[in-house]
């Protein structure tokens, strides 16, 4: 049980006076509390609170909080220094690895977020098609660029018809020229866009498990469709695989799917939690991120910090069992359902074990429309409110959990015993 949090509170008061809303990105001004730090599968506040995470930085932690074999490689690797503005050999050993694991990539170019990916990604396929429209999945995040921070989780699900509507204000003037969203799992209306807007449409940007809506998943038949569809109407598909990427299988959901994007966006648990990210694809597409041809630049892309970090992860990862973290989580999640069912609350997960998202509800949703309207998220905010006053912490809106290879069965049958218990 959390027993106070009163440091984290005047903390948060602090720290508002100099930082916006307390934080250093708008999705964590939610946050009532600060941390000190993690270790494995735990986090600790400032009041010395302890809490089983199921965050875990967003899902970037994916061997656990302070991964000592991860730390001391980054710490050897920086003793000879961080950012050279020269190429080193830890890039060329992080590239070579995402290349050889990841089914569809030839070429890759790093930098250090998802949204810096996506930006890169929509370059090319404007480049390479002559089309200036993208088409993105409503409840997709694809990171905070303009054109694509439009429909992402938490605008109103009910009007979406009306939009697209954008995630916040400032944005280029006429950006909602560039951007067309649509429902997950519907392959009629993407048909009836790229067949009426030949020539417009540059790109289609999807995250083939709806990470950032309670793991929603794609419909089989549909992820085919669409990349069928892409290849017939000369559409560039991107994948974003920034959660899903090394997460649901060293392959990420290509290789879960057997269905490959032209390009894929990596970030997350490419470093458990160092900044990096990776736009990567065919050659012929990449070859076109070059001077005077595709921009991609920045101060930071491919410091030692993060690539020696992803080495070290990749290296691991390689070596891991997936199958025995997708069992883990898939016990915590029908454990949850088990027991929101003795209290009379029917409930749906959706995923797969190493992060899965939770909807209160009698039926699955299939996008983001009808997550929005057939489940009752009040609840699940009253729900994770409660586990969060009780050393658990899970995401409050989305109802997502990821789970790390730090996690244990204790870990996970402490957490079931809470929910049965509360
Ligand atoms: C699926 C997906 N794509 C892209 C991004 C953007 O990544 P970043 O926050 O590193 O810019 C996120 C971030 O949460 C994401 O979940």
């Amino acid at each position: 049980m959390v027993k106070n949090i009163h440091r984290s509170k005047s903390f948060l008061e602090k720290i508002s006076k100099i930082v916006p809303g307390g934080a250093n990105s708008n999705v964590r001004t939610r946050n009532s509390i600060a941390v000190s730090g993690g270790e494995g599968a735990l986090l600790f506040d400032l009041d010395g609170n302890r809490y089983i995470d199921y965050i875990l930085g967003f899902g970037s932690v994916i061997l656990g909080h302070g991964n000592e074999t991860v730390n001391q490689f980054v710490y050897q690797s920086i003793k000879k220094g961080a950012s050279f503005a020269f190429t080193t050999e830890s890039e060329y050993r992080v590239c070579k690895k995402i290349v050889e694991v990841s089914p569809s990539v030839e070429m890759v170019r790093l930098c250090n977020s998802g949204s810096e990916a996506a930006i890169t990604a929509f370059r090319i396929a404007k480049t390479v098609t002559g089309g200036s429209v993208a088409i993105k999945i409503q409840g997709d995040y694809n990171g905070g660029f303009d054109i694509l921070a439009h429909d992402v989780p938490g605008v109103d699900g009910d009007n979406l018809d009306q939009g697209p509507f954008p995630i916040g204000t400032g944005f280029y003037k006429d950006v909602k020229k560039s951007i067309i969203t649509i429902p997950f799992n519907d392959i009629n209306l993407l048909e009836n866009i790229l067949s009426s807007k030949k020539g417009e449409i540059a790109v289609v940007f999807m995250e083939p498990i709806l990470g950032n809506v309670a793991a929603i998943m794609p419909n089989l038949d549909y992820l085919k469709a669409v990349r069928d569809m892409c290849t017939h109407y000369g559409v560039i598909l991107v994948f974003d695989e920034v959660k899903t990427g090394f997460r649901v299988g060293l392959q990420g959901a290509q290789g879960l799917f057997g269905i490959n994007s032209d390009l894929t966006m990596y970030g997350k648990a490419l470093a458990n939690g160092f900044p990096i990210a990776a736009i990567g694809g065919k050659k012929e597409l990449m070859e076109l991120v070059r001077p005077g041809k595709v921009f991609h630049c920045g101060t930071y892309y491919g410091n030692l910090a993060s690539t020696s970090a992803a080495e070290m992860v990749l290296s691991i990862l390689s070596e891991s069992d997936y199958t025995s973290l997708f069992r883990k989580g898939e016990k915590l999640a029908q454990g949850i359902c088990d027991r929101l069912m003795q209290v009379g609350i029917l409930s749906q997960w959706n995923g797969i074990g190493s992060m899965f998202g939770i909807t209160i509800g009698d039926s699955k949703p299939i996008d983001y429309k009808t997550w929005w309207k057939n489940t009752d998220r009040k609840l699940w905010v009253n729900i994770s409110e409660i586990m969060r006053n009780y050393g658990i912490l899970s995401d409050d809106f989305i109802g997502l959990f990821f789970l790390s290879f730090a996690h244990t069965d204790e870990h996970i049958e402490e957490t079931l015993k809470i929910f049965e218990e509360t």
